[in-house]
């Protein structure tokens, strides 16, 4: 996916940084710190701002997987300093929605952060973060109000507003999303950039099990069956592909091919598949666009998993 700057260019790091010990080339025995407080962060960043070194930020709602820890890898290898953080926010939940059950396992996350080489776990409480009820809120309309955020309504005003307070409080250079999670990467982009604010957002390709399945916190919802009943997501992302390129010209008939492979297996249910502009979220109307967009929103159980694709259409569009 092209949704921003080439991921490839990307600075190794070279020396260890204070706080590690080095044995036989590797880092070994890392020291990683958990602060909870906003007060605390501060101070622990404030050596490396003093020194101008780049920050590198990985936002989480915890109970890691590799998905997750693949952006914190990628934190480790770019930045001087890298901080991750933990917060399941319920400004991002509805009121019908996971936010008491989510998973949660601090004990084990922090020692997954520390095994990749993270420096500084960010570990708020709720009332940490929202101290009082908020009253300033980012909103990306229109970008938010469609595809998940119409399912979820005020979902993505929960996740800008809290990532912007996170990048006020951690002030990173760069912070670090997954493409699994398109919508969001698409809609913190447009928040950065009509707030100006001084953070790099890169983009990380959906990592998946062997056996296809994106990773997701939620994946631990699913029983034996639904998870294999799950691998169906997959496998339509490869049938898309294969129906555009053996020619399919029409959005529409393509949302119908890919519906109805899905539709195949008893266990999901579907709530939206959809084909869209890769780079703008927009209906494509009659024809395809250059880059197509196969979003699957489908639900295994009481699990709702995201899927999707970016397929260049063959013909290059025409332009
Ligand atoms: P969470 O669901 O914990 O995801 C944290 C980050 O991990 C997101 O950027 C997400 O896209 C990424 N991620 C999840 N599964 C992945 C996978 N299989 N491959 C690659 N990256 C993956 O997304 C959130 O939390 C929240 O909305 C947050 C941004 C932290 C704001 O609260």
């Amino acid at each position: 996916m092209s949704c921003g700057p080439p991921i490839g260019e990307t600075r190794p790091v070279v020396a260890a940084r204070p706080g590690t010990r080095v044995f036989a080339g590797t880092v070994v025995g890392d020291v990683m710190d958990v602060v909870t407080t906003i007060a605390d962060l501060r101070a622990a960043l404030a050596p490396a701002r003093a020194r101008g070194a780049a920050v590198g930020f990985v936002p989480t709602m915890g109970y890691l997987h590799d998905g997750h820890l693949t952006l914190a890898r990628w934190a480790r290898r770019d930045a001087e300093v890298a901080v991750a953080s933990i917060f399941v926010n319920p400004t991002q939940f509805g009121p019908d929605e996971d936010f008491s059950t989510y998973p949660r396992d601090l004990e084990r996350d922090r020692a997954l952060l520390a095994d990749v080489g993270i420096d500084l776990l960010f570990a708020p409480s709720v009332e940490e973060m929202y101290p009082t009820p908020l009253r300033t809120f980012v909103e990306v309309p229109h970008l938010s109000s469609i595809l998940l955020g119409a399912m979820r309504p005020g979902h993505f005003r929960g996740v800008a507003t809290v990532v912007a307070k996170l990048f006020g409080i951690v002030q990173p250079s760069r912070a670090y999303f997954g493409e699994k999670d398109y919508q969001q990467v698409m809609v913190i982009r447009r928040m950065v950039q009509d707030l100006s604010l001084p953070v790099e957002i890169v983009p990380v390709p959906t990592v998946r099990d062997a056996d296809g399945l994106a990773l997701s916190s939620r994946n631990v919802y699913l029983t034996a069956d639904q998870r294999r009943a799950a691998l169906r997501l997959n496998q339509a992302l490869a049938e898309a592909k294969t129906a555009v390129e053996r020619g399919i010209t029409n959005p529409a008939a393509l949302e119908d091919h890919v519906s109805r492979f899905i539709a195949e297996e008893p266990l999901a249910k579907i709530d939206l598949v959809a084909v869209r502009d890769a780079d703008t979220l927009a209906d494509p109307g009659d024809q395809l666009p250059d880059r197509i967009l196969v979003q699957l929103f489908v639900r295994f159980g009481r699990a709702q998993l995201l899927d999707h694709i970016v397929i260049p259409r063959p013909d290059g569009g025409g332009r």
